[in-house]
């Protein structure tokens, strides 16, 4: 534990092991900053959805901290992937697919973060309708705020500027939620989000900045999944 984790393709080559949630976030900054100000805007969509979810302010805080961290796995993957804009081979795929359990570890070995919160980091991939990943866990089954999760992260991913192709609006991101729920989302919240969408326009700036035109190809290749 002590010698650290390899940071793949990053600058930093050695993390060394994090105590602190703040720490981990700086960590992911450092190495790729297009995920880490995406997870930025995922844990403010899903603070301002689970206040409209009246959630207590000891869940909003499990919820938020989750949503921060949920792509910290990300740490582990090559940059030459998550900058790519060619498809994904499958290797590069069934890596890419590692991120939510390669994020839990790191948080279950190294922080004293609760339970809820690493549920959202290993869960945010899985599916309503159970094909997701890593568990493929259906319904109910979802841990709830990793529910929540996934509906705000493929809302930012589907907004968010990419490099071949232009950002979805508001409305075209909302609409396609809404034709995924039942397969992918849990209808009901995607319904809360709906109804509270339009306070949102805050987080996106009309010209998103050049450096954050760089998104992942998981994000492509699962154009809603975040
Ligand atoms: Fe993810």
């Amino acid at each position: 534990m002590n010698s650290g984790l390899t940071v793949v393709g990053s600058p930093v080559r050695k993390v060394r092991p994090s105590s602190d949630v703040p720490g981990w976030k700086n960590m992911l900054k450092n190495k790729h900053a297009p995920t880490y100000t995406h997870c930025i805007r995922v844990a403010k969509l899903a603070h301002m959805l689970g206040t409209a979810m009246r959630l207590t302010e000891k869940e909003l805080a499990q919820l938020g901290t989750g949503c921060c961290l949920h792509d910290i796995g990300k740490l582990m993957i090559p940059n030459s992937i998550l900058n790519s804009s060619k498809p994904m081979t499958d290797r590069e795929w069934r890596l890419m697919k590692l991120h939510p359990e390669i994020g839990s570890d790191i948080l279950e070995r190294t922080t004293s973060v609760d339970r809820e919160v690493i549920e959202i980091v290993r869960h945010h991939h899985e599916r309503w309708d159970g094909t997701g990943y890593p568990a493929g866990l259906k319904g109910a089954d979802i841990p709830l705020f990793a529910r929540i999760c996934s509906v705000v992260d493929a809302f930012d991913s589907m907004i968010s500027e990419r490099p071949y192709r232009k950002r979805r609006t508001i409305e075209e991101a909302v609409t396609e939620l809404i034709a995924h729920g039942g397969t992918q989302f849990d209808t009901a919240i995607v319904l809360q989000f709906e109804a509270i969408v339009k306070d949102v326009q805050y987080l996106y700036p009309i010209k998103i900045q050049a450096n954050e035109s760089s998104r992942t190809r998981h994000e492509e290749r699962a154009d809603t999944q975040g």
